[in-house]
């Protein structure tokens, strides 16, 4: 494994190569970031998000638009996500901007989930409040009692957002000396990246 990230490297290859070594390192949801968003007051907000794509330059994740999380990124398309892979001592941090995927990436990620989830999903809001955990066991063998054998439709708001970095952080622990590694790479108005060392 290398030790550390090449400043002429394209930071989407470097995070994929990071990701499949969390992979190869049996790291559990390697592909798992944490995303942080912020309301019209300002205030933050991060949950974990599982990324689904990272191909090309861009990064996408399926959730519920109207959830806390689509009302922020309704307000504001500015985010930070970062990816934590404890055991290999590394962080990527990245910010940029989020737009919605097209109906048919949606529809598309919506058929490829197994039916049980599909269910799941559409059985109730996300992050509505609910009374107990019954209530919800409860709104999904209603929903799956209504449709029957019929295919789950993907609720309207229920859908996919693509990451468009604009900066990415590499973190990488050094036990031995503390000197961990850590660099940026900016994108420029040209798209070409800039490469920053950053004490740690
Ligand atoms: C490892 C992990 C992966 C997750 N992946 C997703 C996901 O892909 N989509 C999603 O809507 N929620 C996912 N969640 C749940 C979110 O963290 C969060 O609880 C939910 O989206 C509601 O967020 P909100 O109330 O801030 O909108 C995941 C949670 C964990 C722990």
């Amino acid at each position: 494994m290398p030790e550390f990230v090449d400043p002429k490297a394209d930071p989407m290859d470097e995070l994929r190569r990071w990701l499949s070594e969390a992979t190869e390192a049996g790291v559990f949801n390697p592909a798992a970031m944490v995303l942080a968003t912020v309301s019209p007051e300002g205030t933050p907000s991060a949950r974990a998000m599982m990324t689904r794509t990272r191909e090309g330059d861009s990064i996408t994740f399926f959730t519920h638009y109207e959830s806390p999380k689509g009302r922020d990124l309704a307000a504001s398309s500015s985010v930070e996500a970062v990816f934590l892979w404890t055991p290999l001592e590394r962080q990527v941090r990245v910010t940029g901007t989020i737009t919605k995927t097209t109906v048919e990436e949606s529809d598309a990620y919506w058929a490829s989930r197994p039916r049980n989830t599909q269910l799941a999903v559409a059985a109730a809001p996300q992050s509505a409040p609910v009374s107990d955990h019954a209530e919800l066991v409860k709104a999904k063998a209603d929903f799956t009692a209504n449709i029957g054998d019929g295919e789950v439709p993907r609720p309207q708001s229920y859908g996919g957002y693509r990451l468009t970095p604009g900066s990415f952080e590499f973190w990488q622990g050094r036990p031995a000396d503390r000197l961990h590694l850590r660099a940026t790479y900016t994108q420029a108005a040209d798209e070409s990246w800039a490469f920053q060392t950053l004490a740690p």
